[in-house]
């Protein structure tokens, strides 16, 4: 397992690039990171349930070469399983699951079965990961009338991250923050990156999907989004799906509050390492940008 993963994800690499220089540039330039900057990594429900094995070969080729991504993971099918397997109906709104009490013991033991997997994945490619399933958000309840024991998160607390980070371990984070008073709550995982994000000001932050990109109106990957210059365009197609609005709306909002330099990347797990080691990527590169004043 451990080599013949490996093995494919540098062939990938190697098949890709243009000359050795391009790899070598981005991974010096990553590297130079203080590397709990480097990335902040996203992975679907989606993606822990139908892609397991790629996932896990594409973060230890990571650690491989010396860096340290920290993951965030959802579980949105999981948990719609567990629920339905403990007679609890799923309910959204505004996009956000009701979470009624005693759904919780139910989501604690379906995001760290999620949560377990992706670290034995991890070691079994050959790499080391550190299981963080609660402990870094502190959160308020949202408004417990509607939505139930659902948590916007307040506080983010780095200690459990920066811990695995200096043992050499891929901090694995569970989106289940605490409030004040001790309560455990269930936080989307979208605003959990979104705090993250702002506290540690990282330099790539990256959505692992299944179909690896946003997709144009022929099915296409859009390979490179600049919000400043193409955002009016593109929300002006007649195209394009609310549920792509949105999501562009929440890249907008978290790249406002990061560096110019930073960038978001959506990508595949099996397209992750050509997308940051080469010019041309695999997946959809949207920056900030800037509005040209003419
Ligand atoms: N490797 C660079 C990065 O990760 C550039 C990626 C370009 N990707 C793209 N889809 N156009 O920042």
């Amino acid at each position: 397992m451990t080599g013949h993963a490996t093995r494919a994800t540098i062939v990938q690499l190697l098949s890709h690039m243009r000359d050795g220089k391009e790899v070598r540039d981005y991974l010096n330039r990553f590297s130079q990171i203080d590397q709990s900057r480097f990335a902040v990594v996203k992975i679907g429900g989606a993606v822990i349930r139908d892609d397991l094995d790629g996932l896990a070969a594409a973060l230890t080729f990571l650690q491989t070469v010396g860096l340290s991504p920290i993951i965030v993971h959802g579980g949105g099918p999981q948990l719609d399983e567990a629920l339905s397997a403990s007679g609890i109906a799923s309910e959204r709104v505004n996009g956000l699951r009701v979470t009624p009490e005693a759904a919780i013991p139910v989501i604690r033991k379906a995001l760290s079965a999620a949560n377990i997997a992706i670290v034995d994945a991890i070691r079994e490619c050959g790499g080391r990961a550190a299981s963080v399933p609660t402990g870094v958000f502190d959160a308020n309840l949202l408004d417990e009338a509607v939505y139930g024991r659902v948590g916007e998160p307040s506080g983010v607390q780095l200690d459990l991250i920066d811990a695995a980070v200096r043992g050499g371990e891929i901090p694995v984070l569970a989106c289940l923050g605490e409030t004040e008073d001790g309560k455990l709550v269930n936080i989307n995982a979208d605003h959990a990156v979104a705090a993250l994000v702002k506290v540690l000001q990282p330099y790539k932050i990256i959505f692992l999907t299944e179909t690896g990109g946003l997709l144009d109106d022929e099915g296409q990957v859009i390979s490179t989004l600049n919000l400043a210059s193409d955002r009016e365009r593109l929300f002006a197609a007649d195209w394009i799906t609310g549920g792509m609005r949105v999501k562009i709306d929440q890249i907008q909002a978290l790249l406002d509050d990061l560096p110019l330099t930073s960038s978001v990347s959506i990508t595949s797990p099996a397209a992750l390492t050509q997308e940051l080691f080469t010019h041309a990527g695999a997946g959809t590169l949207i920056r900030r940008g800037e509005k040209l004043l003419t």
